[in-house]
Order: C-alpha cells, then structure tokens, then sequence
C-alpha cells in the first residue's frame, strides 16, 4: 500500500475546507483577491464559494496523502452582501498601525483563500480552477507562494510556529464560540506579508538574533528576555488578560522568495476567536511595549500587505446567501470578554510563564473539533 503520509483521519475523503487546523504542509498559496463592483459579481462569487468543498474533493482526492485543504476568509466590506449573516462580532478593515519607526499598512483584499498542500501541482491546479470559476467577477491583490523551509525554519533562520496552541487549547483559541452564536465554529483571520533586508540580519550574531526572537536557533530552546531594553519578539506577541488568561492564536507562517530575485520574505497568517487578541500583538510590535520600544523583528522585518477576513465554518460557508439555520449549540465555553474594551489585556503584559504554552484553562469543557492535525506539527 502506498505511503499516505499525513492523510486525512479516516483515509477516505480529503481534508474539509476550512479545517484551519489541517496538519502543516510543505506548500501553501495564499490568495488574496478583490470582487469586482456590483451584484452579479457578488452572485458568481457566493456560487463558488458554497461549491468550494466540491473544488476542494475534486482535486484533494487526486491524492489524499498530500493533505490538500483550502480555506476561505471573507472580508468585512463584502460580508453583508456576500454572506447574508450578520456581521461577525468583531469584524472591520485591517486598522493601519503605525509605530514611531515601523508602519503596518492596511491593504486590500475582500476574500482570501490558504491552499494548502503537499504537492506543489494540487495547490496550482485548484488555484487555476479556482480563478478559473471565479472569473472577472474578481482581481488578484497579491499571490504568495510559500514553501517549507528546512525544519519549519523562517528565513531568518529561526523555528517558526513552536508555541502554537495543541489539543483543546486549539479549537478554544481559534474557533468563535457561544459568545456569538452567528458566528460560531469560524475564525478571523489576519494576513501580512513581510519583506527581510536578509544581508542586514546576517550581519548581527546569533546571540543578537536570538535575543531579538527570544529563542535559540540552532535548538530552539526559549530564551528569557533581558532585564531591560527591547522585549523580545515572542514576549511582545504574548498576550495576558487582566484576570491572568493567556489568549493565544494559531500561526501558518510560510517563507516566500527566491534568491535570483533577492526577495525574501515572511507570509504571516494568524487565526483567532478573537480578533483583538491580534490586533493587541501587532500593536506591542510596532508601537512598543513600552510605547517607543518596538519589535526589534521589525527593523529586518518590513510588513507591506495587511489584511483581515472571516473564515466561517464549513457549514456556514456551504450555506452561503441561504437563509440563516437556527443558531448552533455553543461549541465552547471559555469566558471571552463581551467586548475588546471589556477585558483588555493588561499593559504590563509580561506573562509569568510565557511560552510554557500553560493558559490556565483547565476544567474548560472541549470543543468539538475536525481531528486533522497531527499533534507533533505544531
Ligand atoms: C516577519 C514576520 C514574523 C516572523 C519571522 C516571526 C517569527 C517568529 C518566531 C521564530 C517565533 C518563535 C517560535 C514560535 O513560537 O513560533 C515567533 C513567535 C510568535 N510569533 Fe512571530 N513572527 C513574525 C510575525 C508575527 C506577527 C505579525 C505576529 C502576531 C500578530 C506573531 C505572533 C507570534 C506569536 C503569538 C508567537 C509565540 C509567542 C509565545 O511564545 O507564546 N508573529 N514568531
């Protein structure tokens, strides 16, 4: 029998879309497009997009070992028209951040699609059918094809991804829950793509490197941040309530670039139940923490796209422009502020355990998940 890999759990059938968290694969595209003024182009791309799971088996099953999934983020200024459900709580437009030395741009995108694969040709062949069907009723933003690099290594050289959430931290960091029921079982999601001056970042020691990262390179083992100075970078990403609750989120990180080009470059994309959670890591990278002590990461780190989505749950985007079903059973019940503003996370956020991966969250009841990741991937 042939060698499946990371395949689906049962073997069978690909992997659903929006599985956010389907196992890591070698290769990704992340597909950000613009739909094109007026009701038809709204029409076409509602029909494609509730046919995305059919898409999604037509070429997943080519090869079920090569753990093909896609899934689709929709933006806050065509969800009324598009969607037919109310606005996802949090949802808006990418907010411009802008730091005393580093900017987070906002740019465009209504929809997004993360193809992910093991197979370089399953990607591209459901991106061309893709378009294919989309057609004129959309414009290509920006195209990024990622690649795993080495042992999940960014290209600065540094392990990406390690502090992810596992097991039932997964689904209650990244799946809206019973605190809007609309929205249930989706997730915001936030794109940026980052360009690395490489030579610049090369020319620091690996103890500089690693105390901008807050881990070791070659072992990957954390580091503590210095006793004053700039945070480093996993600590400003680190976000503690003021009742002590980590908020963490899960991160696909892919390296883009070629080197006959000199492009090199980050694909940050970041799921969250909560979208401020987010918002309040990039603020702590390009504003500081405190205000003027910003992300060292950012002075070899330039973002030049930013952008926010929804990607609703399979259900609801299959349901896509029907009218709404009666609200689903509350897949989770971690308490989540009501509003950003309600529970914010404290300033000084620096968490006594940082990255120990321990969010207190013991006694939570679980949410029902898809069993598609594989544990040691994360
Ligand atoms: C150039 C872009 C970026 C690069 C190369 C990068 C790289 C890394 C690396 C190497 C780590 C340490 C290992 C790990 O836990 O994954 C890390 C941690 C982390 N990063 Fe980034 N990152 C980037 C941008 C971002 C952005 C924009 C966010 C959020 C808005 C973010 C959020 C996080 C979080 C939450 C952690 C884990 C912190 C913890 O230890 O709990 N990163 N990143």
């Amino acid at each position: 029998m042939a060698d499946l890999g990371n395949r689906s759990s049962d073997g069978r059938v690909p992997i659903e879309p929006q599985t956010i968290d389907a196992p890591l694969t070698r290769h990704a595209v992340f597909l950000v497009l613009t739909v094109a003024p007026g009701s038809d182009s709204l029409d076409a791309v509602r029909s494609v997009l509730s046919d995305v799971d059919g898409l999604v088996k037509t070429v997943g099953f080519r090869d079920l070992g090569a753990s093909f999934t896609c899934t689709v983020g929709i933006g806050a200024a065509i969800w009324p028209g598009l969607a037919g459900l109310p606005l996802p709580r949090e949802l808006h437009e990418f907010t411009t951040i802008a730091g005393a030395r580093h900017t987070a741009p906002s740019t465009p995108g209504d929809l997004l699609f993360h193809i992910r694969s093991d197979r370089q040709d399953l990607r591209y062949e459901f991106e061309r059918l893709l378009l294919e069907a989309l057609g004129e009723a959309v414009a290509v933003e920006d195209e990024t094809i990622g690649f795993r690099y080495l042992d999940t290594r960014d290209l600065l050289g540094f392990v990406d991804g390690t502090a992810n959430p596992v097991g039932d931290h997964l689904p209650e960091s990244t799946l809206v829950g019973e605190e809007d029921l609309a929205a249930a079982g989706g997730s915001y999601v936030v794109v940026q793509k980052y360009l690395h001056p490489l030579a610049s970042w090369q020319a620091l020691t690996t103890e500089q490197q690693e105390a901008i990262i807050g881990r070791r390179k070659a072992d990957n083992v954390e580091l503590d941040d210095a006793d004053s100075g700039q945070k480093a970078h996993k600590t400003l990403a680190t976000i503690v309530d003021d009742a002590g609750v980590e908020h963490d989120i899960l991160r696909d990180n892919m390296p883009f670039g070629s080197p006959g080009t000199a492009t090199f470059g980050t694909y940050f994309i970041g799921y969250s139940r909560e979208l401020w959670v987010i918002e309040r890591m990039l603020e702590r990278m390009f504003i500081g923490d405190p205000p003027g002590l910003h992300d060292r990461l950012l002075d070899f780190s330039e973002a030049v796209t930013g952008t926010v989505f929804f990607a609703p749950s399979a259900e609801a985007l299959s349901n896509l422009g029907s009218p709404p079903p009666p609200p689903p059973p509350a897949p989770a019940t971690r308490p989540v502020s009501s509003t950003p503003e309600a529970s914010p996370p404290s300033d000084e956020s620096d968490p006594p355990e940082a990255g120990t991966g321990s969010l207190g969250l013991g006694g939570l009841r679980r949410t029902p998940t898809t069993p598609q990741q594989s544990g040691d991937e994360r």
